[in-house]
């Protein structure tokens, strides 16, 4: 309340220009930004963009993963990607509540969603086609979510910065599990081997594009970093993922599958070869090998969980309705 109390006061004593410097020393002073703090209204868009994309992505990204619990080779493989697709759709509804308190509605972000205007991540429009490629994801996928999440839990906005800390921590599972699978095939038979290096060569590039187009050609860093929703640049990010990857697929026995990958012994970083950004722009832009399917599937379970949102809209009603009779 007395925060409230003196935000109202802030608003009709200052200026915007003097409001938004303030609202800059803020967050230069890494004080954290929380839902009734006066913000420019850019910012509070930049964030309503970036988290419901996010959440979006979390909630479509359960899609490929789910497909194959009914098809786990074992009950504890079962357990583990039953209990990490349940994670990633408690991650969605985290965020969906972080972008709530800037002032929009969670109907209307999966409106946005269901209705093709809203961008999720390109990665998820991407077929899952053999076991391996559960392997692949949890290591890769995960792993490089990980990469640009841990930044975001020092993320100016305070609700986002918290949502975020607790992703992690799970995200950190995620990618264990997947790289245990990725292990275990590795050291199989060869055709279990074979069938790693497959879902390898399939997921890396994708995964490569996961940080966002290079940093010439991102059109929202400069901002973001300047009010440090964003702590690094997209190519920053990817070039900590390739470093960090490729010793990993070294210990496996697999081959990342870029004939120009090498080691820059100055530099002390993995160069890595072109990226085909046509593919990204496509994929993004809806063309993708599963974009209308992934799309599809999830306004039919929307459909389909109608009945369940009115369900506990009824009961709600009713107990409110119960309550106000008790106290009359
Ligand atoms: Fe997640
Ligand atoms: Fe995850």
């Amino acid at each position: 309340m007395y925060t409230q109390g003196l935000n109202s006061i802030d608003k009709i004593a200052a200026p915007d220009g003097e409001q938004a410097e303030r609202f800059q020393a803020r967050i230069d002073a890494d004080d954290r930004i929380e839902p009734n703090d006066w913000m420019p209204e850019q910012y509070r868009r930049t964030l309503v963009r970036q988290i419901s994309q996010h959440a979006h992505s979390e909630i479509v990204g359960m899609l490929p993963e789910g497909n194959w619990i009914t098809r786990a080779p074992s009950l504890r493989r079962k357990a583990a990607l039953l209990a990490k697709v349940q994670d990633e759709g408690g991650h969605g509804l985290y965020l969906y509540a972080a972008a709530e308190t800037l002032g929009v509605s969670r109907e209307e972000l999966i409106d946005q969603l269901l209705s093709g205007r809203a961008k999720y991540s390109s990665i998820f429009n991407y077929p899952t086609l053999t076991w391996a490629d559960i392997g692949a994801i949890g290591w890769l996928v995960d792993g490089a979510a990980i990469m640009n999440q841990i930044p975001l839990c020092r993320c100016s906005y305070g609700p986002y910065a918290r949502a975020m800390i607790r992703v992690c921590k799970e995200e950190s599972f995620h990618q264990r599990q997947g790289y245990e699978i990725m292990l275990t095939l590795s050291r199989g038979t060869p055709e279990q081997k074979e069938m790693a290096q497959d879902a390898l060569n399939r997921w890396w590039w994708p995964c490569l594009m996961m940080f966002g187009p290079p940093d010439g050609e991102s059109q929202h860093s400069d901002t973001s970093m300047r009010w440090k929703i964003k702590r690094f640049s997209n190519d920053g990010l990817r070039q900590k993922f390739v470093d960090a990857t490729v010793p990993q697929a070294h210990f496996l026995g697999l081959t990342i599958p870029d004939p120009t990958l090498h080691f820059d012994e100055a530099g002390g970083h993995w160069v890595y070869g072109e990226i085909d950004w046509d593919e990204f722009r496509r994929v993004l832009a809806g063309d993708g090998p599963c974009n209308r399917e992934r799309l599809a599937v999830r306004r039919k379970a929307h459909e389909d969980g109608a009945w369940v949102r009115e369900a506990a809209l009824a009961y709600a009603a009713k107990r409110s309705a119960a309550t106000r009779q008790k106290a009359a």
